[in-house]
């Protein structure tokens, strides 16, 4: 076995905080931007990116207290080549001192240079190039992307990198911007700069896939097989569209196919990817399908009586990644139970990745202990779906204090709601075509926010009869917004009730920033 050299180290830009959060439905508060922000750090990526500052208000403060509180990765914030989002992006990035990184960005291919900016070839360079001098200005690290990358002539792009690099960025980002490359391609086109850009030897290439094809794994693949020494992904593949390059995919992969990729290695510690996952999944709102690779529900699992007794003989017969790399345990049941004291479920919450302190720790702690009153045996998935509702009190947000509703075959389902907002009660009733619906209706009474239900999902998050159903809610606003917003309960019309009170939540907490 050789040793890992720096050369062949394959750095890891998390995205998920920006790109993945572009995905419709996806936002997140800024408790939960943290909570991620700290869970990628454990799992030792080297970027992040925290975000777009000069994009909203709430976004500049996610970026700044990241960069304030995350110790290890390299924080970036995203800007266009434009003063004053540079200005907005150093500014957020600051707290990270030499750690901070501005990431410009400008398209260069002919359909956005035509249709979008309107700019001849030379006046794309003039402007990539100052964005990248206005940044260097700030901070060392700087990283350009030229927009559309995999779109835009070879020979152009050669010339773009080749004066964004003399003008100080340190890092070239290629990306799949409409996810439009296929492998060879796109493996073709990282070469091709690695052998034309005179200066490419100051600058690493990164790459950065969109999936509209599901070719963005490949794609990144093919492009550090070709010279690339960045790629950017995010955790479940969230993003734009169809999403962006997966971060756990590229990582096992990379991991388990040594044979083919030589030496390359990244920094990922692989036992945090599941939990990093469920978080993710969790704090978004979107769910991982059942048989995405490396942490769907069913990457590991064997059905077939066939594959079943082949596992038995000899696991390798079936089984490419022991689940363990990836943080996969069977023995995750919670330790604690009902007589569990505070200290003990701090600390545990603590090795999740979670930090509660006062009231809201006391809060999530009093809801665990009602929960262990309900339920046998409590997972860590529970607890996250606990945690996540504590994460941030948001003033003015509204809290479901007390639900009851009445229900049968032949008796008009009705509901009665009591909400709890700045220490308000206040409690209305209503009817519908069900217990959720008539639980919705009620809470639209309250809240006065009209709003339209457009996806209902229910799983069960962990096992037994006793499971807890997690609920998913998408809800178009009159703006036109749509957001997303989950919760569960044992019950599932209250947790139905919770996701969609998230929403609303969100939706006025974004309205109070615009
Ligand atoms: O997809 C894209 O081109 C981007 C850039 C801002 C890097 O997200
Ligand atoms: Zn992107």
């Amino acid at each position: 076995m050789t040793a890992n050299t720096e050369s062949d180290r394959v750095l890891i830009f998390d995205t998920t905080l920006r790109d993945g959060e572009q995905c419709p439905g996806a936002s997140m508060n800024l408790g939960e931007k943290l909570q991620v922000a700290q869970a990628l750090a454990r799992l030792k990526v080297d970027i992040i990116e925290a975000g777009f500052p000069v994009a909203s208000p709430g976004d500049f403060e996610a970026v700044k207290q990241i960069a304030q509180t995350v110790k290890g990765p390299r924080i970036a914030g995203l800007a266009r080549c434009v003063d004053k989002d540079i200005e907005v992006a150093a500014e957020a990035v600051a707290p990270a001192g030499d750690r901070g990184r501005i990431h410009v960005f400008l398209a260069t291919s002919a359909i956005h240079r035509e249709h979008k900016l309107r700019k001849a070839k030379a006046e794309i360079i003039k402007a990539a190039v100052a964005g990248v001098k206005k940044a260097k200005g700030f901070v060392e690290d700087v990283q350009f992307s030229p927009e559309d990358a995999s779109r835009t002539e070879l020979d152009f792009l050669v010339e773009v990198t080749e004066a964004v690099i003399d003008a100080g960025a340190t890092t070239i980002n290629i990306p799949d911007t409409v996810g439009y490359a296929i492998p060879e391609e796109f493996g073709r086109c990282i070469a091709y700069l690695k052998e034309h850009v005179r200066n490419i030897d100051q600058a690493v290439i990164h790459v950065h896939c969109h999936n509209d094809l599901g070719l963005a794994v490949a794609n990144s693949l093919e492009a550090v097989r070709n010279g690339a020494r960045g790629v950017e992904c995010t955790i479940n593949g969230i993003g734009e569209r169809a999403g962006n390059c997966s971060l756990e995919e590229i990582v096992m992969a990379l991991r388990t196919r040594k044979d083919a990729y030589g030496e390359l290695w990244t920094g990922i510690h692989t036992p945090e990817i599941y939990r990093t996952s469920r978080l993710v999944s969790q704090l978004t709102g979107l769910h991982v399908q059942r048989n995405k690779a490396i942490v769907g529900a069913n990457a590991f699992a064997h059905e077939s009586g066939i594959h079943q007794d082949g596992m038995l003989k000899e696991r390798s017969t079936y089984e490419i990644m022991n689940p363990e790399d990836i943080g996969l345990t069977t023995g995750s049941e919670l330790v604690l139970g009902k007589h569990s004291g505070r200290h003990a479920f701090r600390e545990h919450i603590q090795e999740l990745g979670f930090t509660l302190e006062g009231e809201r720790l006391q809060q999530a702690y009093d809801d665990f202990i009602s929960l262990a009153d309900k339920k046998k045996h409590i997972y860590d998935d529970d607890l996250i779906a606990i945690l996540q509702q504590h994460l941030e009190v948001v003033r003015g947000a509204y809290v479901l204090n007390y639900l009851h509703v009445s229900t049968g075959n032949i008796t008009v389902p009705t509901a009665t709601v009591r909400l709890e907002k700045d220490g308000e009660l206040l409690e209305d009733a209503a009817c519908g075509d069900g217990p959720v619906d008539a639980a919705l209706n009620t809470i639209e009474r309250i809240t006065q926010v009209s709003a339209t239900l457009t996806d209902f999902a229910l799983q069960s998050i962990t096992t037994g009869k006793d499971a807890q159903g997690e609920v998913t809610v998408t809800v178009r606003f009159e703006d036109g917004s749509l957001l997303t917003g989950k919760a569960s309960s044992t019950d599932i019309v209250e947790a139905g009730a919770k996701a969609y009170l998230n929403c609303i939540n969100r939706f006025l907490a974004k309205a109070d920033q615009a």
